[in-house]
């Protein structure tokens, strides 16, 4: 029989079990979590934690053959039981491997932090049904939330995987290829994602997936009120009284520059609030100590003194002429605004045959990624490093050494799998509290966010405002837009800059826009900090922009559609910021993809609705989007960093964290075509900050253009090197073999042998560094200039279907096309759209935070598996000279056009606009009430 450590927690008792068909015994409280038996006593971290309440699945695990979540299991109701975690799937069951392999086929499995609980609960479905149908599928996954993937190759991953042949395709029929593939083949492929095995197998290392021997624990003390003043009382008599707790952190104990940010110019955010917090959950104080001591600390017992103070919950009450200032440095509460302009906005509109306006409202939106923040620090000598999920490495390292008042060489941060960041994990979360105190106690401090703590704590969508009138000709043409647009970023600047910024140059959608204004103010309020969150701001102008076209294509009496086609930019017109694009603008054949469904969408929905009786009643909606790829006029630059080894291999030193997007597959692909070498020769080193250069941060749909762009160079320049090393010319071809390469040109080959050639500071026989950094030029006090260098376009059209009585809206399909330049792994850029309509979906129809509620995965909804449609997905390629094969980014704009385009098709269906986003049934109900005229203009359904 195998035992485990016991724990030496008073009450304990021996619980024997089998779990993965071995006989264990641990001795712990009979009231533990299995997920903690099984991550913490038993070290199979395969089983995730994304909430310890039942809401999120990810720590499904089969008990005695049936599906469970782990962490509402207590030790005691195991004895005798039968478990089995991902890490014993494939001893378990013939199946597992099909089924495995399915999910890599089909891309199933992006930053994996849910797979796990995908396959434990699909294995549970395919051992009693092997040939299910999606339907029974999505049942059965019904109760595992992924934020990443959008569940559609999920479902058809099992789907095929319990069939009897693994359909090792995809919808679009292309076949899938594994690392292999030969040399110059591997843009364009389905390759297989190089890090998904571990992914699948559990193997896969997240931040709370490693605990260092002898780590300690970090537990914050947050603010309980939106705004409050405190005063501690004895803290080192705290301490004295409570065995196994060795310091409190606050304040006074940072050793260097109190203040970051991720944006230098705003750094405004403190390790722990002075005397003052500014949004509930806003640190004050650190408790550190043994594990077990901090898990028994009755937060209540902490002596500090609250004085809550009048809050600034909204922007209204921020911006109004007597609101005291959150930060006295910023009037009128304003952390900044944003501004573009071209034309005469003004008469444009006063001569515009048709004008129409409108206003419409957005909530914060959570990250809700699946894996909570995590990581741990050490100290090493006089340095410290970091193992933390992050976006941002270099970021990190910076921020940190300022916090420690060290050199940034001093830091070192290694980046862990991330289980979902899209963009919250740009900024900083767990690292300023265990670097502070791993610095000052010497020992490694580890520290795991609760779902709680991360949700009250961590960045959000902002919230906003928008009100715009547009101008349009009596034959369609859009003459002028005023846009203006109000952000909540929250008590501290974040990415509110970003945002500010962003927004004024997309507000006019993908579209020629003579005459234009558009203004931007990011507003400071005692709310948790709204940051990035996939797109920077442009989701919500797109709903704001996109229905207000609809409603000027109405008025103008001209197809939705066709208006947008019209009006669509071309590549010699020019943008609102007097940027002529030249190429690559591929939002029209984006449109014109979309024009057969939508055309007999219209006709069918048509139909139905003039026979419909009950209150069921259909539309379509569409919606364009365009999206600059990185920063906005700011230098944007990546270094990749390739190396020859003696033994034949390649090591691609590439820092772009992969977040589930794919960047680890994506930049080799790119690399390996670039070089002329199969991608099987390629070792990846990861974004570790003392191995390899900074490739930036993972955001604003940056790294195929950006990182990509320089492993496009860095392999280009090897190939020189190595044809140079040869004597051989630029068209020679290369072989890498074991220990060496053969360089072949006219016929003649020749052999190098590497093993005893000399090695660079570097280690290799060859090292090659490149560095990109996208042309744009700064814009001027009217936002004139180029601000991106390349940009991503896209169109959607969503099929929906609104119970007119109870004001539900169901999405019955999404087409999404769009123009990603080149796409160089079409599998992934399908799980990006996917997952991008997922989150849209979600934006549109359920999700709003409300600050000091819902706290938590049960009360804050995202979409489960039964909530999504099928997505069609159609690849325009309409090729930037500047990305690396011609290719642009996705990430960020596939979420952009789906809401719009559903509130859209709400319109479509029962004639009303949802001004206040999301669309819940209660506001489409009230919207529909509040019309009055639903049972006259649509002939049957009650009012
Ligand atoms: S961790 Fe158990 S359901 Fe979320
Ligand atoms: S792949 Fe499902 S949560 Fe990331």
């Amino acid at each position: 029989m195998a035992t485990t450590e016991r724990t030496s927690a008073a009450g304990a008792e021996l619980i024997s079990f089998s779990v993965n068909g071995r006989q264990v015994e641990v001795a712990v409280s009979g009231v533990r979590r299995l997920s903690r038996v099984l991550r913490d006593d038993l070290g199979l971290t395969g089983t995730k934690v994304g909430c310890d309440a039942g809401d999120c699945g990810a720590c499904t695990v089969l008990l005695n053959g049936d599906p469970v979540c782990a962490c509402l299991v207590a030790a005691e109701q195991i004895a005798g039981c039968e478990v089995t975690t991902v890490e014993g799937l494939a001893a378990r069951s013939p199946l597992q491997g099909r089924l495995q392999q399915s999910f890599l086929s089909h891309g199933a499995a992006q930053c994996g932090a849910c797979t796990p609980g995908m396959l434990v609960a699909a294995t549970a479905l395919l051992e009693r049904n092997s040939s299910p149908s999606e339907d029974e599928v999505m049942d059965a996954i019904g109760g595992v939330l992924c934020r990443c993937t959008g569940y559609r190759k999920i479902i058809r991953a099992v789907v095929d995987g319990g069939a009897a042949v693994v359909q090792a395709s995809t919808a679009a029929g292309a076949a899938v290829v594994q690392a292999s593939t030969a040399a110059g083949a591997a843009v364009g492929a389905r390759l297989v994602r190089l890090d998904g095995k571990k992914k699948v197998e559990g193997s896969e290392i997240f931040g709370a997936d490693e605990t260092p021997a002898g780590a300690l624990g970090l537990r914050v003390i947050r603010c309980p009120h939106h705004r409050a003043r405190f005063q501690f009382g004895d803290l080192d008599r705290f301490v004295n009284e409570h065995p196994g707790v060795l310091a409190v952190l606050i304040a006074k104990d940072v050793p260097g520059v109190d203040c970051y940010g991720v944006i230098p110019k705003y750094s405004d955010q403190r390790v722990f609030a002075h005397r003052e917090a500014r949004f509930r959950g806003e640190a004050v104080a650190a408790v550190v100590g043994e594990a077990d001591a901090l898990e028994e600390l009755v937060p209540a017992e902490f002596p500090v003194q609250w004085e809550e103070l009048t809050p600034l919950k909204t922007m209204d009450e921020a911006l109004a002429n007597d609101a005291p200032l959150i930060h006295g440095h910023r009037e009128g509460n304003v952390l900044v605004r944003g501004r573009v302009v071209c034309g005469d906005v003004d008469r444009a509109l006063a001569e515009a045959a048709v004008v129409v306006e409108g206003e419409y409202e957005t909530g914060f939106v959570e990250h809700a990624y699946i894996e909570p923040e995590a990581g741990f620090a050490r100290r090493v000598g006089d340095s410290i490093e970091i193992q933390a999920c992050t976006q941002s490495p270099y970021m990190d390292r910076d921020d940190i050494a300022k916090i420690l008042g060290i050199a940034q060489e001093r830091v070192r941060i290694i980046p862990t799998a991330v289980g979902g960041g899209f963009g919250s994990k740009l900024d900083l979360s767990v690292q300023p509290f265990v670097a502070l105190a791993a610095w000052k106690l010497g020992r490694p401090v580890r520290m795991v966010y609760s779902r709680n703590e991360s949700i009250v704590s961590t960045t959000k969508r902002h919230p906003s405002r928008i009100r715009l009138r547009a101008g349009a000709t009596r034959e369609g043409k859009i003459t002028a837009l005023d846009f203006a647009a109000d952000f909540n970023t929250g008590a501290y600047s974040s990415w509110g800059p970003t945002v500010a910024a962003r927004v004024p140059v997309h507000g006019s959608g993908p579209y020629y826009v003579p005459n234009y204004r558009a203004l931007t103010r990011a507003v400071h309020t005692n709310i948790v900090p709204a940051g990035a969150f996939r797109g920077f701001g442009v989701p919500q102008a797109a709903i704001a922009q996109e229905q207000l076209y609809d409603d000027l294509a109405d008025k103008v009496g001209m197809d939705r559609l066709e208006f947008r086609i019209l009006n669509a930019l071309g590549d010699d017109t020019p943008t609102v910021t007097g940027q002529v694009l030249g190429e690559g603008a591929g939002i029209r054949a984006c449109f014109e993809a979309l024009r057969p469904g939508w055309h007999a969408s219209r006709a069918r929905f048509a139909e139905f609705n003039t026979a419909a009786s009950g209150p069921l009643r259909r539309g379509v909606g569409v919606a364009g989007m365009w999206y600059g790829c990185g920063n906005t006029s700011l230098p944007n630059p990546s270094t990749v960093r390739i190396g020859l080894k003696r033994d034949g291999r390649i090591a691609l030193h590439q820092g772009a964290v992969d977040i589930g997007q794919g960047s680890n597959t994506i930049v080799t692909q790119i690399c390996a075509d670039a070089l002329g070498a199969p991608i099987a020769q390629f070792d990846l080193v990861s974004g570790d900050t003392a191995i390899t250069p900074d490739c930036g941060k993972t955001s604003a749909s940056r790294q195929t253009l950006v990182t990509g762009k320089a492993a496009y160079m860095a392999g280009s320049k090897l190939r020189h090197e190595i044809v140079k090393l040869a004597g051989a010319c630029s068209c020679a071809t290369i072989e890498y073999g074991d220990g060496c390469v053969t360089v072949s040109e006219n016929g003649k080959s020749k052999v190098v042998a590497l093993g005893e050639l000399p090695l660079d500071p570097h280690g290799y026989v060859i090292t090659c560094d490149a560095m990109f950094d996208p042309p744009t030029s700064p814009l001027d006090e009217n936002g004139q200039g180029n601000p991106y260098a390349v940009y991503g376009f896209g169109a959607h059209m969503a099929e929906i279907e609104v119970d007119v009585d109870l004001g539900t809206v169901r999405v019955l399909k999404v087409t999404a096309a769009h123009d990603v330049g080149r796409a160089i792994n079409p599998t992934l850029i399908e799980g990006q759209i996917e997952g991008g309509v997922a989150q849209g979906l979600g934006m549109a129809l359920m999700e709003e935070y409300f600050p000091g509620k819902g706290e938590n995965l049960h009360d804050y909804l995202i979409p489960s598996a039964g909530d999504i449609p099928p997505v069609e997905s159609i690849l325009i390629e309409d090729a930037s000279s500047i990305g690396p094969f011609g290719a642009k980014g996705i990430g960020e704009q596939a979420v952009i056009p789906t809401a719009p385009a559903i509130l859209n098709a709400i319109h479509d269906a029962v004639g009303v606009r949802l001004r206040k986003i999301p669309a819940t049934p209660d506001r489409v109900r009230a919207a529909i009430l509040a019309k009055g005229e639903f049972t006259k203009d649509r002939g049957g359904a009650r009012a």
